[in-house]
């Protein structure tokens, strides 16, 4: 799969009939660039929705009610694995699932794209997250409709799985490609394993389970998968794209790169093998391979691009970068003291929020109005807010989990709740700008016409 941020492709498609004239063939271009954008608009605000209510809303009541009753067991686990699907899935799928089909170039240029199976696949996508959470958390005939979800979320991705198979990636005349467009393959194989076994553990529920909800030591292994076999790897090809442009630096060290992706693989292989004790130093390798191959700490050796952005865009990458390392770290702390699931809750907050979710901030407010119609940002302002609120909130949260779930100290469960709060009014302020983007912001387009009015 090939992501590429220029500008829309306008130029003359090979396939165009011979027939059309040169302003018909710009136009059809342009059309096709802006029915892109649609549906990247449509995944990218799908995706927030799932961010917002399905997950952090629900996250934020489970955490309320932990820290209220000064227990982690009092939360039904199928509400808790509701808040996980609808952030993995809902948030972070529906986001990789547009940015994928906005990459591909046969659906900006080229010949007459097929958007029909594009839209089929966002449909079939948004249903299967929503019945999935609604499964788990109303319980409404949950026997059939998880393993409708499950398929319904497995088929949606093998069409945008087989629209990104049937495009030749960009450079793959040569003779070796991209370090990065390895990785990104090696995440979406990730997630592709991912949604086979959210559909076989939906089957096994609907057959043998007394409850929607996995087991916890089901459950842990499948989220191995989904952070360090999915998650993960997407940001760490994201990164190799793009962070030597945006940040300057020096150019990705390719063995390292891919030596980290080969560590990370064996982590979660043992993981799924039942050695995930093991598997957690295994991860902490990867992250610094990840880190020393991208050379995310090291100066940069160009000016940072932060036009359209807030000018403290790296130093939030670099937060993003400490907290994977943090998340790592934790992991071999709770497989040696945890007793209450504090420091694991910890690790893998480090994890979604710390990394996963402050690298979506920083690196979608960047692209993403590019992608939809060439926009601005609406607010630079805002996504400093936003960065700031969730990094102080995830500072609190995964200090005071540990010290709150572990029973070093009673008034951690009175920061909870405030850690809560810094997190979901970050993640309203990004949802806020996204969508203060897409519909307050002019697309290209548009100001072409506003220009050509005034003429
Ligand atoms: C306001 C923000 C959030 C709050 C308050 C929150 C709260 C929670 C709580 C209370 C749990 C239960 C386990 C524990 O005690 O640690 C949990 C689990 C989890 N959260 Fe979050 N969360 C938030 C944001 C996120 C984000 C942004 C992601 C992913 C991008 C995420 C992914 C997960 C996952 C995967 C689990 C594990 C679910 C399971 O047990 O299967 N969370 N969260």
């Amino acid at each position: 799969m090939s992501i590429s941020i220029e500008a829309p492709a306008v130029g003359v498609p090979s396939g165009e009939r011979p027939s059309l004239s040169p302003a018909q063939i710009m136009q059809n271009a342009r059309e096709r660039e802006a029915s892109v954008s649609r549906l990247l608009m449509a995944f990218i605000s799908s995706g927030l929705v799932f961010m917002l209510l399905p997950g952090t809303f629900l996250g934020v009541w489970n955490l309320l009610r932990i820290s209220g009753s000064e227990s982690a067991g009092t939360v039904s686990p199928a509400w808790l694995q509701a808040h996980g699907h609808a952030q993995v899935f809902g948030w972070i799928g529906s986001f990789i699932l547009g940015i994928g089909f906005y990459s591909i170039p046969k659906m900006r240029g080229g010949v007459k794209p097929a958007f029909g199976p594009a839209w089929f696949c966002w449909a079939m996508w948004t249903i299967g997250v929503t019945m999935r959470w609604a499964a788990n958390v109303y319980r409404w005939q949950w026997r059939v409709m998880l393993p409708v979800s499950g398929i319904l979320e497995l088929a949606a991705f093998l069409i945008f799985f087989r629209a990104v198979s049937r495009h030749r990636p960009e450079g793959s005349g040569k003779k070796q490609l991209d370090p990065w467009i390895y990785v990104v393959v090696s995440a979406a194989v990730g997630f592709l394993l991912l949604l086979i076994a959210n559909l076989a553990a939906c089957v096994y529920l609907a057959l043998r389970g007394a409850t929607p909800a996995l087991s916890h030591v089901l459950d842990q292994r499948f989220l191995t998968l989904a952070v360090w076999g999915f998650l993960v790897p997407f940001v760490w090809g994201f990164s190799a794209r793009w962070m030597t442009v945006f940040l300057g630096l020096k150019p990705v060290r390719p063995g390292l790169l891919l030596s980290a992706v080969a560590v990370n693989v064996s982590g979660v292989v043992l993981t799924l093998a039942g050695w995930g004790a093991q598997a957690t130093a295994v991860f902490v390798v990867a992250a610094a391979l990840s880190i020393a191959a991208i050379r995310i700490f090291e100066p940069a050796q160009q000016e940072a691009k932060t036009r359209g952005v807030h000018g403290s865009f790296p130093f939030f990458v670099r937060v993003a970068y400490g907290w994977l390392l943090v998340g790592a770290l934790l992991g071999v702390g709770a497989t040696l003291w945890d007793s209450s699931g504090g420091i694991w809750g910890a690790s893998r907050h480090a994890l979604t929020v710390g990394f996963i979710a402050v690298m979506v901030f920083c690196v979608g407010q960047r692209i993403l109005p590019a992608f939809a119609g060439m926009r601005q940002l609406w607010s630079s302002e805002l996504m400093f807010a936003g960065l700031a609120l969730l990094t102080i909130g995830c500072t609190l949260r995964v200090s005071s989990e540990i010290l709150a779930y572990q029973g070093i100290a009673g008034w951690a469960w009175s920061v909870l709740p405030l850690s809560a709060m810094f997190e979901l009014t970050g993640i309203t302020a990004f949802a806020t700008n996204m969508l203060g983007t897409f519909l307050l912001e002019p697309s290209h387009a548009q100001k072409q016409a506003i220009v050509v009015e005034l003429r």
